[in-house]
């Protein structure tokens, strides 16, 4: 059965991506890492969300893919990373037609409340990268450039008796 939404964008052949176990493709702005781990297949950005190298250099194992520069993992299924210092990699929906490969495309909901959270994870374990990368993203994203600046002025007050407990920053 077919899921109705106007973003499935027919990908390739499966019998392309089960040929290597894992096939990159340039669609519609996205470049996509399509891998096939057990009997299903997976869509995520090619690009590691950590410092941006290839995942499809990396290798893929129990649905796991470990970016071949840093190694962090990442769960396929949900693009959800194992090692708080990267962040979480795109995962986009699959389904299989007739032989052929789709992704949904549809853009993310909510982005804004994405970043925000990891601005907050990034400041909680001290890690500077995270910080950086999701400040920059909220605005990116069309926030007010006064929405991380409060964020971290509210962390700073929360936690400014407790100094010592924080971890110093990760770069
Ligand atoms: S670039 Fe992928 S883990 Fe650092």
């Amino acid at each position: 059965m077919f899921t109705k939404t106007e973003h499935y964008v027919r990908a390739t052949q499966l019998a392309d991506v089960l040929a290597t176990g894992s096939l990159v493709i340039y669609i519609e702005g996205h470049t996509l890492l399509l891998c096939s781990s057990g009997d299903k297949i997976y869509a995520v950005d090619n690009r590691c969300p950590h410092m941006g190298f290839p995942l499809h250099q990396g290798t893929v194992k129990d649905c796991i893919l470990t970016c071949d520069w840093h190694h962090a993992r990442f769960d396929l299924t949900s693009g959800g990373t194992f090692d708080s210092w990267a962040d979480d990699v795109r995962a986009f929906p699959v389904e299989i037609r007739d032989g052929e490969v789709w992704v949904d495309l549809a853009p993310k909901v909510e982005p804004e409340n994405y970043h925000r959270q990891r601005l907050t994870d990034g400041l909680e374990q001290g890690i500077s990268l995270v910080i950086a990368k999701s400040a920059i993203a909220m605005l990116d994203s069309g926030v007010n450039a006064t929405e991380p600046f409060r964020i971290g002025l509210n962390f700073g007050a929360r936690y400014r008796n407790k100094r010592g407990s924080m971890k110093a920053p990760v770069f």
